[in-house]
Formats: C-alpha cells, sequence, structure tokens
C-alpha cells in the first residue's frame, strides 16, 4: 500500500527526527531526506509536502546548505523551520541578516502572537509560548508574503505565502515548549498539503518487516534479548519477519526481578524463534561472591554478561546478522562528546567487539520510546512488557549495597514486586517513570510480635523525569506508601524499616550504586 509521503529535509538541526516524529504522530508518512538528495530523488517520491528543518547555519554564508530553487516551482506546500524559513525568505527575494541587535536574537521560550486566519494557526490560541533559537534576523520579508506572527522583540516570528503554500516560522514547532506545535504542524499537513492520515504504526511495522526480510534473505540472525522494552520490540519484530532464523539469547544472571525470566520466555512463546535462555545465575553469584565495591559489580557483570553471550553465540555458529534494540534518543546520546563518567553503565551496546557477525540491524533506530511501545503492541507483546519501566544491565545487584547472596536477592525481588504491586493497584504508574526497592546494608532493631528484631532496613525509591538525566521525587500519597510499609514489614523477612528516598538527581544518582 502507498502512503501520502511527506519529506523532512534535513539541513543540520538538532530537531530533525523529532518533526519526523511529529509528522507520524499526525498520522502522516515521513521520510528525512538530508539536504544534498538530488531533486529527481526527492520528486520521485511525490510528496504532499516538505518540511524544511533548521540548522547551525546562516543562509547569507555562501558555504551553508543550500536547496535547488526548483524546489518552490514543484506546486508542493513547504514549511520552513528557523533555518528552513531563513531559507525560503532568502530564496523567494526576502533578505536576512545576522541580528546585531541583542534584542533580535531569540532564545527559549518567547511569547508570540499569531494571526489566526492563516490556515497554520487555524483554530489555535492567538497568544502562546513559542520556543525560539535563532541568531539571525529576516530584515526583509519576500515578496507575496504576508507577517503572520510576532513577538515583543520580533516583527518577523512566521510568513506565509498562502496562495503558493510556503509557510515559514522562526521557532520550533516540534519541541514541547512550543504551546500547540504539533497543531500547527497538524494544520499543515492536514490544511495546506490535504493530508488524509493514512499511515499507522501497523503500517510502520509492515514496512519495516519487509526490510528486514529483504535485507537478511535466508542468513541467520543473532540478538541479545534483554527483557527491557528495547531489545524485546526489536527481537518481536524481526521474529515476525524471518522467524526461525532468529536467535534470541537471554542471559539470565539471576538478578532479575520477580518472574522477569518467565515472563519474558514467555511473551516469545508465539513465535518461531530460537529463545535460548542461558541459566547462569550460579556463575554469576559466584563471581560476585564478598564484593562490595559497586563499580567493581558492574564490571564483573559486564564481562560475564558477554562471556556467556558469547558462549551461547558461539554454539549456533557463524551469524550473519547482529540486531540491536537501539533507539533514538541512543543516538543522539552517543553523538554528545565525553562527559564525565558517573557509573560504568553496562548493556548489550558492547557486544558487536566480541561476536562475528557481517552486520547490525537496528530496526528502532529512528524511533522515540513512546513509539517503541506502540509497535511493541502492534506486535502483540504483552502490556506489562510494553510498558516495562527501565532496568538496569546490572539488574538488582547494584540495588543491594554491600555484598549480594541469594537470600538478600529472595527479599530484594520479593519487597519490590510488593511495591511495583502497590503502584499499580493505586494506578499510579503513569506518575512516575523509575520505581523500585534497594536493599540497604543497613540492620536496626524493631519489635515483632513480643520479640526483638534486629533486620534489614529496605529503602523505596521513585523518580519523576523525562531524560533520567536529572530527576525528581515523586511525591507518592502517604496511603500508598503507608500501605507498601505495612505490606513489606509483614510478609518479607528479614525486612523491619522503611524508608523512603526523598533526594532528586543530582545530587544523588537515580539508582543506589
Ligand atoms: P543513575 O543511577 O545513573 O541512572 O541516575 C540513570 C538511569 O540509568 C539506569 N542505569 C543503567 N542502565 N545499565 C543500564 O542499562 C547500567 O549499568 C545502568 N546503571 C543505571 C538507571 O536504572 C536509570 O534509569
Amino acid at each position: 500500500m502507498s502512503h501520502q509521503t511527506v519529506i523532512v529535509l534535513d539541513f543540520g538541526g538538532q530537531y530533525n527526527q523529532l518533526i519526523a516524529r511529529r509528522v507520524r504522530e499526525c498520522g502522516v508518512y515521513c521520510e528525512v531526506k538530508p539536504y544534498t538528495t538530488p531533486l529527481d530523488t526527492l520528486k520521485a517520491m511525490e510528496p504532499i509536502g516538505i518540511i524544511f528543518t533548521g540548522g547551525p547555519n546562516s543562509v547569507y554564508d555562501p558555504n551553508s546548505p543550500q536547496v535547488d530553487p526548483v524546489i518552490f516551482s514543484w506546486g508542493v506546500p513547504i514549511l520552513g523551520i528557523c533555518y528552513g524559513c531563513q531559507l525560503i525568505a532568502h530564496n523567494l527575494g526576502g533578505k536576512v541578516v545576522a541580528a546585531t541587535d541583542d534584542s533580535a536574537r531569540e532564545y527559549g521560550k518567547t511569547e508570540t502572537y499569531f494571526n489566526t486566519d492563516c490556515k497554520l494557526f487555524r483554530g489555535l490560541p492567538a497568544q502562546g509560548i513559542t520556543w525560539m533559537s535563532h541568531g539571525d534576523y529576516m530584515e526583509k520579508v519576500p515578496e507575496g508574503f504576508a507577517l503572520v506572527a510576532h513577538s515583543d522583540a520580533c516583527p518577523n516570528v512566521a510568513i506565509c505565502d498562502e496562495s503558493r503554500g510556503f509557510y515559514g516560522v522562526q521557532y520550533h514547532p516540534e519541541v514541547n515548549h512550543t504551546e500547540h506545535g504539533t497543531d500547527m504542524i497538524r494544520n499543515f499537513l492536514y490544511e495546506v498539503c490535504g493530508a488524509k492520515g493514512d499511515w499507522t504504526m501497523g503500517d510502520y511495522k509492515n514496512t519495516a518487516i519487509a526490510q528486514i526480510r529483504k535485507k537478511v534473505g535466508d542468513g541467520k540472525v543473532l540478538l541479545a534479548l534483554s527483557g527491557g522494552v528495547d531489545s524485546s520490540v526489536a527481537a518481536a519484530l524481526v521474529a515476525e519477519a524471518v522467524g526461525s532464523q532468529l536467535t534470541c539469547v537471554f542471559v539470565d544472571h539471576g538478578l532479575m526481578r520477580l518472574n522477569e525470566g518467565d515472563e519474558v520466555e514467555a511473551a516469545f512463546k508465539k513465535w518461531d524463534i530460537n529463545l535460548v535462555r542461558a541459566n547462569a545465575e550460579e556463575l554469576f553469584l559466584g563471581k560476585l561472591a564478598g564484593v562490595t565495591e559497586p563499580e567493581r559489580k558492574r564490571k564483573i557483570i559486564g564481562e560475564e554478561f558477554i562471556r556467556v553471550f558469547e558462549a551461547e553465540a558461539k554454539k549456533i555458529g557463524q551469524v550473519d546478522y547482529l540486531v540491536q534494540g537501539t533507539i533514538y534518543p541512543d543516538v543522539i546520546e552517543s553523538g554528545t562528546g565525553d562527559a564525565a563518567v558517573i557509573k560504568s553503565h553496562h548493556n548489550v551496546g558492547g557486544l558487536p567487539d566480541y561476536v562475528d557477525f557481517k552486520e547490525i540491524i537496528e530496526p528502532l533506530r529512528l524511533l522515540f520510546k513512546d513509539e517503541v511501545r506502540q509497535l511493541g503492541r502492534e506486535l502483540g507483546l504483552p502490556e506489562y512488557l510494553v510498558m516495562r519501566q527501565p532496568f538496569p544491565g546490572p539488574g538488582l545487584a547494584i540495588r543491594i549495597i554491600g555484598d549480594i547472596t541469594r537470600e538478600k536477592l529472595d527479599t530484594l525481588r520479593l519487597a519490590d514486586f510488593i511495591f511495583r504491586d502497590e503502584i499499580a493497584k493505586a494506578q499510579l504508574e503513569g506518575t512516575m517513570n523509575q520505581y523500585f526497592a534497594v536493599l540497604t546494608n543497613m540492620r536496626s532493631v524493631g519489635v515483632m510480635g513480643d520479640g526483638r528484631t534486629y533486620d534489614y532496613t529496605l529503602a523505596l525509591r521513585s523518580v519523576t523525569t523525562t531524560d533520567f538525566m536529572t530527576a525528581d521525587w515523586t511525591h507518592i500519597p502517604y496511603d500508598v506508601l503507608d500501605r507498601v510499609s505495612v505490606r513489606i514489614v509483614n510478609e518479607v523477612p528479614h525486612v523491619n524499616r522503611i524508608v523512603y528516598d526523598i533526594t532528586s538527581k543530582p545530587p544523588a544518582t537515580i539508582e543506589w550504586e
């Protein structure tokens, strides 16, 4: 089935995939293409609309990315964002200059006033916050264009020539900070480009499956399944595409949450894939015995994980493709220089060095987390897997302070389960992004029945965050905390005291180790 297509023409802006994601959110198929793509290729895609993205350059700089002006004669509507807006102005007879006056440079949240007669703003409030990030200024608006938005500092925030379907905005409608930004993009798609909304995540799934089949042919595919959302959705997608050619290796290090290993295994029963569950609990606990230093724990688990995975991979023999569940935010993060290492994160990202294969497949590379979850649902994965909160690679090992024993793991597993269970019963999952229990290494005196106890203190941790780089502790209602506390001390042996962690990140981190 063919869809209406929108092209996001990439001029190097940092939010380009976010624009694509907004277009998809509006039910329209879209592809991001570099600005260097030959015009014939773009034309052959028969776009119903084109969006010029932002970018770090200045349009009047001779070396800046340009576009062949022929594109303006195609009769295809164009929305220019930031640099894209200036590109339209520059090409159609306007004038863009560097803002010499500081007041004409705009960064951050800006009160903006809109002309709601313009199709882009139709049906939306006449005033609102937009997110600006530009140092250049449209001194002269091109012939035939009207000014349709302004701010206190800048008269030329948005321009349009409705007769030709050209629109330009100086701000970023794709970011959350811009109020009604997605509605503006939707207006461009539906009011200007005549979109029908003929694209769904189901279509994405089908296209991705077809691409994987084409690429893999009859080759062998290997995937390290962690039980997290990303690797599970990637596995389900590849399973749907090439079935028995796929081997998923699930290294069960014995540091999982309650029933987690069984749940992952059950979720993949419906596919005819080769699912190897490597039960390596003994091995991991043996290596971790007596180890108390957090970084040491992480290193041991990371190394053993790779060793077990490698051993399982060897049994399969030569594989052609390795699948990784990289998602778009990982792609951005890995490109951001060398920030100080606070904790050496272990996940399956480090595997390729150790396994012989021809190529990596990253089928989720362009998706954001909530899109990945949606795709998981399309593929029929159970809700508990699709909505699973992040869980660190080293598992419960970094939630037990001090040395790790099987007994402590059992204690923590049960307490953690009760905490999650009560949060679910109170329907509070949506109000927090990660929540778990930590077994502190501290013991204190308590009284139970008529006897004295000397048992562990268990900490509850819950954070609210968007990027996990900074986080606030969640204000869980007292009655819910109370129920969790009562249940844990009653149902979990060796715990006689519960505390709630009320530190943000920074200065604390989310995990305790
Ligand atoms: P911190 O504790 O650094 O955690 O504030 C930030 C987020 O990262 C997760 N985390 C990990 N994830 N491997 C992972 O895959 C790791 O080694 C690891 N350590 C922490 C943590 O759960 C939180 O979501």
